[in-house]
């Protein structure tokens, strides 16, 4: 097993290029079933998360490969296996998106429920309701979710809503179902996500015919099929968010290439609250820290309000500002795993519910600590940039989820981060 060996603290200065999106690319990726035929997906990550899920597309008859550009190439033409395994669905939740393109080409679909996750409860009743009100039959069987349309799927008005606001994998799970819907299909409540609106985007070059894209009412019109397409998947906002926060936790400079602003707004709010400067430049931008770290308070909210995916991030970032700051996670309650390690490397955090009080500390100081998810592990990497010492991260696997070669981007810059297998 892979452990990061992180030497602090540095400063950063120079360019990264941001990569394509995972969160688009993975449900754009199941949309490719919708499509009989070749798609050609452009700036696809090399990610372990990438690689599950073309496992599990070509598990149900698809045929992946890479061109001489990097292009992901999904030849979708047969599909004869139109079951998702658990095994692989259990290594990558995103697999629960094959459900509504399989049903709506197929009219039947086996797919595993996706079981448990390190950052809380992630039940999947929105997807399944939405699909049930576009007439499927749905039961459970064997932690099977097994799913049929007697007749074809009929579009109807569905309000995708839940506890905590809109579902990202549900809106896109039964927005892909409703293409080939007969009739209309109104989503009210649809999250807006910009991989959602990636993801409508890619759908509409396919044939489909989908209105009110970015806002909270999607209204689809039902086609016969769809077709495939070349499609270019968006930059990476968590991605982008991440590398900021390594500029401002090690006070440094550095310029971000193939980085959309205009779909991090309430980030970069956030961070110039902070003390940090954003200068949009290009297709990216210049990004600077100089001053101290300012306090701040965060709430995690769907899109656009401040995402779930960069607290844990950002919480290590305000550790080490100059007063006390309060992060609250309203997305997903107890996404706190990265909570002890930080106290760990001497962060001063307290934790009462879903809320973290964050007091500031003067320094970091560098210690073995635990990957338990994605983000928690890049908020690990980004304290371990700026703690004293040596900072050992164990279970890298989760980064490599996300991050495709951290270390490889990071260390041109100027972080010495070492990948060791143990
Ligand atoms: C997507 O997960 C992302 N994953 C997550 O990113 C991200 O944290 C999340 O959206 C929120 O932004 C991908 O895109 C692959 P949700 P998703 O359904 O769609 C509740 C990362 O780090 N809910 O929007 O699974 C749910 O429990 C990952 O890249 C229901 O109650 O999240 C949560 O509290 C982690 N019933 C809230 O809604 C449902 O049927 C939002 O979850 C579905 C969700």
């Amino acid at each position: 097993m892979d452990i990061f060996r992180i030497e602090g603290p540095v400063q950063l200065s120079g360019s990264v290029k941001i990569n394509g999106s995972k969160n688009a690319a993975l449900p754009i990726m199941a949309a490719t079933i919708l499509a009989p035929g070749k798609s050609t997906l452009k700036g696809v990550p090399h990610l372990s998360d990438v690689s599950v899920c073309g496992e599990l597309l070509g598990r149900l008859g698809c045929k992946l490969s890479r061109n001489q550009n990097d292009d992901l190439c999904i030849d979708s033409t047969v599909i004869d296996n139109p079951v998702g395994e658990y095994e692989i669905v259990r290594r990558m939740r995103a697999g629960i998106c094959i459900l509504g393109p399989l049903l709506a080409r197929y009219g039947r679909a086996e797919v595993s429920m996706p079981g448990g996750c390190a950052i809380g409860d992630r039940p999947v009743n929105l997807h399944l309701k939405g699909l049930q009100t576009l007439g499927a039959k749905i039961h459970l069987k064997n932690g099977y979710i097994i799913a049929e349309t007697p007749n074809s799927l009929k579009g109807k008005e569905i309000f995708m809503g839940g506890a905590f606001g809109s579902t990202v994998l549900g809106t896109a799970n039964v927005l892909m179902a409703a293409t080939l819907a007969k009739g209309k299909t109104v989503i009210e409540s649809a999250a807006c996500e910009p991989e959602i609106i990636d993801l409508a985007n890619a759908l509409n070059k396919m044939g489909a015919k989908i209105s009110g894209i970015g806002s909270p009412r999607l209204t689809i019109e039902g086609v016969r099929q769809l077709h495939p397409v070349e499609f270019e998947v968006i930059p990476d906002r968590i991605e982008a968010g991440t590398f900021m926060v390594a500029a401002a936790i090690t006070a440094s400079q550095l310029r971000l290439e193939n980085c959309r602003l205009n779909d991090m707004m309430g980030v970069v709010d956030k961070l110039r609250s902070i003390g940090v400067t954003i200068d949009a430049q290009d297709d990216g931008c210049v990004i600077a820290r100089r001053g101290t770290i300012k306090p701040a308070d965060i709430t995690t909210q769907p899109y656009p309000g401040f995402p779930t995916d960069l607290q844990a991030q950002f919480m290590a970032l305000l550790s080490l500002a100059e007063g006390n700051s309060v992060v609250i996670e309203k997305i997903f309650p107890d996404r706190f795993m990265h909570v002890a390690e930080l106290t760990r490397m001497a962060a001063n955090l307290r934790k009462e519910g879903q809320v973290v009080i964050v007091a500031g500390v003067k320094k970091l100081i560098a210690a073995p600590v635990m990957a338990s998810d994605l983000r928690a592990s890049a908020a690990l990497v980004l304290a371990g940039l700026a703690a004293e010492g040596t900072t050992i991260i164990n279970r890298v696997y989760h980064i490599d989820r996300g991050y495709e070669r951290i270390e490889k981007r990071l260390n041109p810059l100027g972080a010495k981060i070492f990948r060791e297998n143990v």
